[in-house]
C-alpha cells in the first residue's frame, strides 16, 4: 500500500482564492513589507515568491533590500518606520539573519499587530496561552493540511522532531491546542527513532535531508514534512530536499506531503492569509 500524496499546491491554491476574494472585498487593499539583509540566495528566492504571490490576491506587497553590512540599529530604524505607517499591515524579516544582528531583538521591535510571522514574544505567548494570536505561516500551514485529514486530533499521538521558534514549537503548541497528545524531540534527544514510531501523526522541522527513514515511522501516520534544505545538483543548480526519505516513507505512511509541493506552498498562502488578518484587525481599532 503506498501513502495518499498530500499535495500541498492545490491546499494552497484554495487558501489563495479565499484570501484574494477577501481583498476584493476590503476598501483598501492591505500592505505586506518584506524585508531581506544579505545575499542568502535561498532567501532571495524566498522573497521573491512571497512578493510575487502578495500581488497575486490583491495585496500591496513591497521588498526591504539591505545589505550584509547593514548595522542592527539601522535595521531598527527601517522596522520603526514600517510600525508606523498605515499603509503597511504586515511586517516580515525574512530569517536568517547576520550574526551580528541579534534575532530576538529583531524581532521584538516589529509591531505585534504587523507580525504577520508569529515571532514577536507577545504573539507567541498568545499561542501558547490559547488566545487568539497571529500564528507562524509554517505550523500554520501544516495545521491547516493535518486537519483537512482528521478534523478532530483528541487522543492521537503527535511528534514534532525539531524545537525552532519559527516551527517546532509553535507546531507542539497548535497541535496541544487541538487536544492532541503531543512529544518534541529535538537535537539532544536520545531515542527519537524509537519515539517517531508512536506518533499517529509525524512532524519533522530538522533541516537534514533523509533523517527520517521509513522505518521510524508508525504504518498509516501522516508524516508532514518541513524540511527544505537545499543540495547541489550533479549538473549544476539546485534540488530541494525534505528531512524524510520520502520513496521509503511513502510505502508505510497513510498520507505524506512531497518536497517540494508540500508544506512550503501553504507557508505563503498563510502568510497572505495573516497580512489579511492583521489589516482587518488593525482596521476594526481605528
Ligand atoms: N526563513 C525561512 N522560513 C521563514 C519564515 O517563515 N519566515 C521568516 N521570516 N524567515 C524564514
Amino acid at each position: 500500500m503506498t501513502a495518499e500524496i498530500i499535495d500541498g499546491r492545490k491546499h494552497a491554491q484554495t487558501l489563495l482564492d479565499s484570501v484574494a476574494a477577501d481583498i476584493a472585498a476590503m476598501p483598501q487593499a492591505p500592505g505586506l513589507a518584506v524585508v531581506l539583509v544579505g545575499g542568502d540566495p535561498a532567501s532571495a528566492i524566498y522573497v521573491r515568491n512571497k512578493v510575487r504571490t502578495a500581488q497575486t490576491v490583491g495585496l500591496r506587497g513591497e521588498t526591504e533590500i539591505l545589505p550584509d553590512s547593514v548595522s542592527e540599529a539601522e535595521l531598527l530604524a527601517i522596522i520603526a518606520t514600517l510600525n508606523a505607517r498605515d499603509d503597511i499591515d504586515g511586517i516580515l524579516v525574512q530569517l536568517p539573519l547576520p550574526p551580528h544582528i541579534n534575532t530576538l531583538r529583531i524581532m521584538a521591535a516589529v509591531d505585534p499587530a504587523k507580525d504577520v510571522d508569529g515571532l514577536h514574544a507577545l504573539n507567541a505567548g498568545r499561542l501558547l496561552h490559547g488566545a487568539d494570536a497571529l500564528i507562524p505561516c509554517t505550523p500554520l500551514g501544516c495545521m491547516k493540511l493535518i486537519t483537512s485529514l482528521v478534523p478532530d486530533l483528541t487522543g492521537y499521538h503527535a511528534v514534532v522532531i525539531g524545537a525552532s521558534n519559527i516551527v517546532g514549537k509553535p507546531m507542539a503548541a497548535l497541535l496541544l491546542d487541538e487536544r492532541a497528545t503531543v512529544t518534541q524531540t529535538h537535537i539532544h534527544t536520545r531515542d527519537t527513532q524509537f519515539i517517531c514510531r508512536g506518533a499517529d501523526i509525524l512532524v519533522s522541522a530538522v533541516g537534514k535531508p533523509g533523517l527520517v527513514r521509513g522505518d521510524w515511522i508508525k504504518p498509516r501516520a501522516i508524516v508532514i514534512d518541513v524540511g527544505t534544505t537545499r543540495v547541489e545538483k550533479a549538473g549544476g543548480g539546485h534540488d530541494v530536499r525534505g528531512d524524510v526519505a520520502f520513496d521509503e516513507a511513502v510505502k508505510v505512511a497513510g498520507a505524506i506531503t512531497p518536497v517540494p509541493g508540500g508544506v512550503g506552498p501553504m507557508t505563503i498562502a498563510c502568510l497572505m492569509e495573516n497580512t489579511v488578518k492583521a489589516a482587518k484587525a488593525r482596521r476594526a481599532r481605528r
